[in-house]
């Protein structure tokens, strides 16, 4: 007992001499004044009777001179404290911190347009139930700006109003977007995310890498239009699933990862997207319409990994159209899984009723077929690597009679062909091979070529 009361002594000695930086006296009053306003002291340890440990939780100080740098206010109480607004004054006291993160508190809109004299490289004011104002002014100069909100929905933001940020998040209010930056000025925000209820036109943003937006029941239809504008690496978009879009995608070739959920109409005719750039097509809820005679509507682009979820299909997508991965997902193939005679890289097939067996042919490509009714004998291009415990799941809710981990490799016979030894290319070919190259060694050198891996089978 004394021995333990001793150390507890001791390490929390330690523990305070290694991390108790103090904020400068006039910053400690500052923060002291603001948590007295708000009546939060229930989040700071004491260190004695009239002082507290402001550098500890959320808050980080400097670890030489104590001043505080980054402000992170989670507040998880849910009564007990004062919900008055938080004004600028309350922070600007505090020269030094490049960070704000605000949550279920009372922020005004002062502090939200308030530009502060030092560099802020973030803030996040997620505000819960409390109301916040419409962004109808220039928020300040801030690379990343975080705001989450449910009571603005319906209102305007223009595009002048958050062109000074990189990133951009708003999220729980739908609002309308408003390109009033003249076409010739070039918007460098990098991240845009939002809940909209429109696609403006995006065309002077010529630096994004990721657009998300995610759209309620009332998205303006006549926007689609707007869509072509985006230009930008990565574009992810939701739709609610309960209205049917056309099928807008065709409008935009500007992007090499595209998401989008959404149930989409039954379209007229096929739609050959074999010259578009898409390096991933995941269309993630297409819903029951969106098929021609029960086949995949869509020839997809060249090389593409091509997802589609949620469908209604019952005729199998011709393989030799699909150059790269296909997917799909709770698709409603009840029907039997035929040979495979294509040139993908990888084919799942999760979730979607097949029945029959899985033919030896399907040893040419990648497969993930888990969650089917499949019978007889798995191939040992597939059980050979079963000790793998991701491979052997590929396979599982089916009623194969050799789905067992255990079950070993009676052949491997791999044949290396060497195509170019300047840049370690070699073709491997032969039964049992596998379908992870990464793992193989080469007279017992791990990975001993480039990843100019051309073929297996
Ligand atoms: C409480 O701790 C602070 C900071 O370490 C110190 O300045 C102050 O004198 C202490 N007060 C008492 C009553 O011990
Ligand atoms: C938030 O602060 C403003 C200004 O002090 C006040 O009028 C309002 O009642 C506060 N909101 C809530 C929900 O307490
Ligand atoms: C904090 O801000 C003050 C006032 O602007 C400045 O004099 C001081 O050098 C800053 N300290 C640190 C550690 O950045
Ligand atoms: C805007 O971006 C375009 C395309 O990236 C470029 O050609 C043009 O010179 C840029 N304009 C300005 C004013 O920077
Ligand atoms: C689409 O962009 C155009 C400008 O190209 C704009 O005038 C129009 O309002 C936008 N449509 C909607 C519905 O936001
Ligand atoms: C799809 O378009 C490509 C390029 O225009 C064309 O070569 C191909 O024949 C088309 N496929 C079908 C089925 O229409
Ligand atoms: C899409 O863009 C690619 C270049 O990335 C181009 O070769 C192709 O012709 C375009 N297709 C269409 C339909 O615009
Ligand atoms: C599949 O596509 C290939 C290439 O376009 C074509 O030659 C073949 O006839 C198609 N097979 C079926 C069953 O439609
Ligand atoms: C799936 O296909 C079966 C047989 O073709 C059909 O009866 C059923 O309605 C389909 N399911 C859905 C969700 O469309
Ligand atoms: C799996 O195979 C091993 C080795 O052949 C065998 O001992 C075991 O009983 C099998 N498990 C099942 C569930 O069939």
């Amino acid at each position: 007992m004394g021995k333990f009361f001793i150390c507890f002594l001791m390490c929390s000695m330690f523990f305070c001499f290694v991390n108790c930086v103090e904020p400068p006296k006039d910053e400690y009053d500052c923060f002291f004044n603001f948590i007295t306003k708000i009546n939060l002291f229930s989040f700071f340890p004491k260190i004695n009777a009239t002082h507290y440990n402001f550098c500890s939780v959320n808050i980080k100080c400097d670890e030489v001179t104590g001043t505080i740098k980054d402000v992170t206010i989670l507040n998880t109480l849910t009564s007990g404290y004062n919900n008055q607004a938080i004004l600028p004054t309350d922070l600007a006291c505090l020269p030094n911190f490049s960070r704000i993160f605000l949550q279920n508190l009372n922020i005004s809109k002062e502090l939200v347009f308030y530009q502060f004299p030092q560099t802020i490289y973030e803030v996040t004011y997620n505000y819960e139930n409390y109301a916040c104002s419409p962004i109808d002014q220039k928020l300040p100069d801030i690379p990343s700006f975080f705001f989450y909100c449910k009571s603005i929905s319906g209102t305007r933001i223009k595009m002048s109003h958050i062109m000074n940020q990189r990133l951009f998040n708003l999220k729980y209010s739908y609002v309308y977007f408003e390109n009033d930056v003249i076409a010739t000025h070039n918007i460098s925000m990098v991240a845009f995310t939002a809940t909209s209820l429109n696609f403006a036109d995006f065309s002077n943003f010529k630096s994004l890498q990721t657009f998300s937006m995610y759209f309620n029941q009332d998205f303006v239809i006549s926007s689609i239009q707007n869509f072509s504008t985006i230009i930008a690496n990565s574009i992810q978009i939701e739709h609610d699933t309960g209205i049917l879009y056309p099928f807008y995608i065709p409008l935009n070739n500007f992007t090499q990862l595209l998401a989008i959920t959404a149930l989409f109409e039954k379209p007229i005719s096929l739609i050959n997207l074999s010259t578009y750039g898409f390096k991933q097509l995941h269309l993630l809820h297409v819903g029951n319409e969106f098929n021609l005679n029960g086949e995949i509507p869509i020839i997809p682009p060249h090389d593409c990994y091509f997802l589609v979820y949620y469908g209604n299909f019952n005729v199998f997508p011709n393989f030799s159209i699909i150059t790269g991965s296909f997917g799909s997902y709770q698709s409603n193939f009840s029907i039997t899984l035929p040979p495979y005679s294509g040139k993908g890289a990888m084919i799942s097939l999760i979730n979607n009723n097949l029945i029959g067996t899985i033919d030896e042919s399907w040893c040419n490509v990648n497969l993930v077929i888990y969650k089917n009714k499949l019978t007889g004998k798995i191939p040992s291009c597939f059980t050979c690597y079963f000790s793998d415990p991701s491979i052997f799941n590929y396979f599982s809710g089916n009623q194969f009679t050799n789905y067992n981990q255990s079950i070993g490799c009676s052949e491997f016979a791999p044949r290396f062909q060497l195509l170019d030894i300047s840049t370690k290319t070699f073709r491997v070919t032969g039964i049992n091979i596998g379908f992870y190259p990464n793992n193989w060694l080469l007279n017992s050198v791990d990975s001993p070529y480039s990843t100019q891996i051309i073929s297996m089978g």
